[in-house]
């Protein structure tokens, strides 16, 4: 069996849930215990996008809003609910399983994953995340998103098919005890915001320090495939650079102006615009320089109201926001990026580095104030 540390379990759980406890996201199927919601929820989920299930689920929970009612309702009815999510299977098991639970059981859901698992259309996976959603039982739940972060972090080298199996030899290990719920939701987001499939944002990740995956991620996959088998021990972290940067909080009419980078690391992430000092350079006349060639724009700086330290694994970054205004131009992205105004309470809605996060939620709360206004 593969190698794996009681430490190094403690502290993945540890992380995971108090990262889960700040960023995790708010869904609706998160406010609930009901588990007949909760299994609307995650038969939506099973091949549909989080941001797309959601205005479904509760369209579909207003026409439907307890399982006998779905269990008495016309395959036409359910079908309309359904009509553009796809997979129309997954509404048919659905009328099955409600009628099930509505005749057999009484309306009421069983409570354990091996009861839920004999009802009509209900399968391992679902048996079990009903079992942790909605009874906060504690079981591991494996699915691609949630298999890939946990293989990744302990060094799991099997094949994607296998993997779970792999994992599953160790469920009792990964869960913490009473904690599944959090535990299991926390996966998902990193699984689906960070650790994602094709270009993890492991600068971000709660997991860097542990993560076997982010040591040995740059290198060849066939040496990496042979160094995960061998590699399942703690990663240290070496900050070693330290990168100092000059960002532009700029204000017009109440917005402020964000930009999205489009490459490498945190590509996608919104951020605000500015960039690295050189040595030596004064930090306003820095800040200027980046405005004009990222933005084709003059701005007037004023001294920083806020400053941030962040430690990312491979570096140290500080950051200086200054509040800016525009004194010729109209921002122009001059580097292939997007940009966007937005009001301070949309700030929080977008994705920034950790490294921003203070000053979003800052600014966000109005504590910030727009010189302008
Ligand atoms: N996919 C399956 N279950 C989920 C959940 N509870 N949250 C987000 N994505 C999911």
């Amino acid at each position: 069996m593969h190698p794996l540390d009681e430490k190094r379990i403690r502290s993945f759980q540890r992380r995971l849930l108090n990262w889960f406890a700040r960023e995790g996201r708010d869904l609706p199927w998160r406010r609930t215990r009901n588990p007949y919601r909760v299994w609307v929820s995650e038969v939506m989920l099973q091949q549909t996008q989080v941001d797309r299930v959601i205005d479904f689920y509760h369209r579909f929970l207003k026409r439907f809003p307890t399982v006998t009612k779905l269990a008495r309702a016309e395959w036409e009815e359910v079908l309309e609910c359904w009509r553009g999510l796809g997979y129309y299977g997954r509404a048919r098991n659905m009328m099955k399983t409600a009628q099930a639970v509505a005749i057999d059981h009484r309306g009421r859901f069983p409570r354990t994953a091996e009861a839920l698992e004999e009802l009509p259309g209900i399968g391992p996976y679902t048996a079990r995340s009903i079992s942790v959603f909605a009874f906060e039982q504690d079981h591991l739940v494996l699915d691609t998103n949630t298999s890939r972060v946990i293989g990744r972090v302990f060094g799991f080298c099997e094949e994607k098919l296998k993997l779970r199996d792999a994992l599953m030899q160790h469920a009792d290990a990964f869960v913490p005890k009473g904690k599944a719920w959090p535990f299991h939701q926390g996966l998902m987001d990193l699984g689906a915001t960070i650790c994602t499939a094709k270009l993890p944002q492991c600068e971000c990740c709660p997991m860097a320090n542990i993560c076997t995956f982010l040591e040995i991620r740059d290198t060849k996959p066939e040496i990496r495939n042979r160094k995960l088998k061998t590699t399942a021990k703690r990663i240290t972290c070496h900050v070693s650079r330290v990168t100092e940067v000059a960002a532009a909080v700029i204000h017009r009419e109440g917005k402020i102006l964000v930009t999205n980078r489009p490459r490498g690391h945190l590509k996608g992430y919104w951020e605000f615009p500015g960039g690295k000092r050189e040595r030596g350079e004064d930090w306003r006349h820095c800040l200027k320089r980046e405005i004009r060639e990222e933005l084709g724009i003059e701005v007037a700086v004023r001294p920083h109201d806020w400053k941030e330290t962040y430690a990312y694994p491979d570096r140290t970054v500080h950051t200086r926001f200054h509040r800016c205004s525009i004194l010729t131009g109209d921002p122009t992205p001059q580097e292939g990026q997007r940009i966007r105004w937005v009001t301070p309470e949309t700030l929080t809605t977008l994705r920034f580095p950790p490294a921003d996060r203070t000053i979003v939620k800052a600014l966000s709360q109005a504590r910030f104030v727009d010189p302008h206004r």
